[in-house]
């Protein structure tokens, strides 16, 4: 596919195996075909509140993430969002341009803000402004992630079309979302009606990209099943939440489909199951998780990454903005 591809994870918590086998994991495919920028979302991170401490921590461990699952900083810009001022200030700008009904509809605010809307801070509110303009700065054709974001993806292609009508030109691309693999939406591992979150208060509901081998034993050892053994057809896992979603998690580690990985795991008790997805989990996770590691030890080469990435952004986004600012009226410094 040719185009032009961006995506970003928020730097909150330890990555999952949701945010890989959701998102990172098709990033790697894309950056041979396409024009790709991939980013740390720091500015959306702080929508809640941030340990300032535990931000910096997890900035740096979803750019070595990043890196680590197979993101090569010579085919894709690697950069943290707040690096790239444009995508502040074109934010802004598209906030007063987007009507508040559009914003109160999203149903990730509406998780996120509960029901105490009136003590939600306002940014919860203007978030997928922000992302708008991360994805417009860069004139992106296609946006790739989980299912979870679809609506805003939607919500950013009604920005852009109606700033372009408004002023009468064509100045945003305007995008489209790219939801593909069998791992669209990874569920909780106790609750298989709930996605599989980084912020989830139990621990035993997710995997993250650096559990060790007995951690990842253990949570899936716990993991919500029913008695009945894996299915021989896809319909059989009717009404099986849990069944399906291991089984998912192990079809989109084998890189393969549901209904092609079924005739190996098709009859198993999950007594047999869960040892050999926690061995397939253990082997594909290590090597990832050892070079997150190396990529956090030394830093020096993880900001170099970062700064490239950042300034190759920063000369993208800053064209647009200047177009942007140029029919909105604005007059350029002197
Ligand atoms: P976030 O954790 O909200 O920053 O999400 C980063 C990326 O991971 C987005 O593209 C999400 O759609 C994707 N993602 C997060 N959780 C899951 C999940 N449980 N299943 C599939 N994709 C996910
Ligand atoms: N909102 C996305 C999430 O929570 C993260 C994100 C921010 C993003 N800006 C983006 C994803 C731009 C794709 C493109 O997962």
């Amino acid at each position: 596919m040719t185009g032009r591809i961006l995506s970003g994870v928020q730097p909150t918590n330890n990555l999952t195996i949701g945010n890989y086998l959701g998102a990172i994991k098709n990033w790697v495919d894309l950056q041979r075909q396409s024009e790709t920028l991939f980013c740390i979302v720091d500015l959306h991170a702080i929508t809640v509140p941030q340990d300032p401490k535990a931000l910096h921590q997890a900035t740096l461990e979803v750019a070595a993430a990043y890196l680590a699952a197979g993101i090569n900083p010579k085919e894709s810009a690697i950069f943290v969002q707040s690096h790239v001022h444009a995508h502040a200030e074109l934010g802004w700008l598209l906030s007063c341009m987007t009507p508040l009904g559009w914003l109160n509809r999203m149903t990730q605010f509406k998780d996120k803000a509960g029901k105490k809307r009136d003590n939600a801070p306002l940014g919860l509110l203007a978030y997928p402004t922000l992302m708008a303009a991360d994805i417009l700065l860069y004139q992106t054709t296609h946006v790739p992630v989980g299912d979870d974001q679809k609506q805003h993806i939607e919500l950013t292609r009604d920005i852009a079309l109606s700033f372009n009508h408004r002023f009468q030109k064509d100045v945003f691309t305007v995008p489209e979302p790219l939801i593909k693999g069998e791992a669209k939406r990874i569920m909780s591992l106790r609750d298989g009606s709930k996605k599989m979150s980084k912020s989830d208060p139990s621990d035993f509901s997710r995997i993250h990209l650096t559990d060790t081998a007995d951690e990842i034993s253990q949570k899936i050892r716990k993991a919500k099943t029913d008695p009945a053994p894996l299915p021989e057809t896809l319909d059989g896992f009717e009404n099986r939440p849990e069944a399906k979603n291991l089984a998912t998690v192990y079809a989109a580690f084998m890189n393969q489909t549901l209904e092609e990985a079924l005739p190996a795991i098709a009859g198993k008790p999950f007594s047999d199951f869960k040892p050999l997805l926690a061995d397939l989990l253990v082997d594909k996770l290590s090597p990832i998780s050892t070079k997150m590691l190396q990529y956090l030890d030394e830093k020096s080469e993880l900001e170099t990454i970062l700064k490239r990435g950042a300034e190759h952004a920063s000369t993208r986004a800053n064209q647009t903005l200047k177009q942007v600012k140029d029919v909105m009226g604005f007059v350029s410094p002197f």
